[in-house]
């Protein structure tokens, strides 16, 4: 029937064709990724309602909420390790479906968490190449594991680790992380998630922690990084976006907030004063 198979071409012209209503950044980019209509739930608890979130390439997302607010679920769902019951996940303007940390790694998409980092009983190689070690003649490339991790951790000025060698668990807080962060971008990563990554670290540690964040945006990669620290966020974040009991309440450039803005995004859903405007991304268009 020559009907059905125009309404055939009809549909996969519409899954090819860019997602409408995306919201372009200052300097009329695309985002990287886009989340449109995330609802997860584990059992009886719902842990993200409908949520909408744009991440730009070469541009840092600060993810704020208070705590259970369902962050890291929204981490782990654009990781692949849970799957959304709802909605849809959209990569370079393709609809995607993330299954796996695997399926993510192989879009560009890798994540730094905060307590699963890294081995300690294994050394920075070892770490940054757990999983995916390179062989050559059927045994390890430990020369090209060592000298790609080096040149890494140089590119991204990590450079108070005395030795590659030297196991992790002789590493401080900062160096841990900013090892963790070497691996994650080592991968020709697009996006990089980092859940809560100086919620252990003094202050120095942080310090280099988040100029590391810096970087990666100037190398442009998008970035979303979780954090409770509002300084933090201020400091490195170009846009925030603010999730409330599951809800994404508020997603726009930094400089449209103040601290105290965000302080009520999270704590009761809305703000009183500077109006949110909401963008496409917020408003659940696609
Ligand atoms: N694996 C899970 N099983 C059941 N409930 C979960 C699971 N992971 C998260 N939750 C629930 O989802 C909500 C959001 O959690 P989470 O994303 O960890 O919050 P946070 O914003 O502090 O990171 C919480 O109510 C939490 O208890
Ligand atoms: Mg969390």
């Amino acid at each position: 029937m020559p009907g059905q198979g125009y309404r055939r071409v009809l549909k996969m012209t519409e899954v090819n064709e860019a997602p409408k209503g995306a919201v372009p950044n200052s300097d009329g980019a695309e985002p990287l990724v886009k989340l449109r209509g995330i609802d997860k739930h584990f059992g009886p608890v719902q842990a993200l309602y409908g949520v909408n979130l744009d991440l730009y390439s070469g541009q840092v997302t600060g993810l704020c909420g208070d705590n259970g607010a369902g962050k890291s679920v929204l981490t782990r769902t654009i990781a692949g390790v849970h799957h959304p019951d709802a909605g849809q996940i959209f990569f370079e303007d393709r609809p995607v479906n993330i299954r796996s940390a695997r399926d993510a790694s192989a879009l560009g998409i890798e994540t730094v968490y905060q307590d699963l980092a890294l081995a300690d009983n294994l050394d920075i190689v070892q770490n940054m190449f757990l999983g995916r070690e390179r062989l050559k003649r059927g045994l390890l490339d430990e020369d090209s594991m060592e000298k790609q991790a080096a040149e890494t951790l140089s590119t991204l000025r990590v450079t108070t680790v005395r030795s590659i060698r030297q196991p992790v668990a002789s590493l401080s807080g900062g160096q841990r992380q900013s090892v963790a962060v070497a691996k994650a971008v080592m991968w020709n990563s697009k996006l990089v998630l980092l859940d809560e990554p100086t919620a252990a670290l003094g202050v120095v540690q942080t310090r280099s922690v988040l100029d590391l964040i810096k970087r990666l945006r100037d190398r442009g990669l998008a970035v979303m990084v979780i954090s409770h620290n509002l300084n933090d966020v201020f400091e490195v974040a170009d846009r925030i976006a603010v999730l409330y009991l599951g809800r994404m309440v508020a997603d726009a450039p930094a400089s449209t907030f103040d601290r105290q803005s965000v302080v009520e995004y999270m704590t009761t859903g809305t703000t009183s004063g500077r109006p949110y405007e909401a963008s496409a991304a917020a408003s659940g268009e696609v």
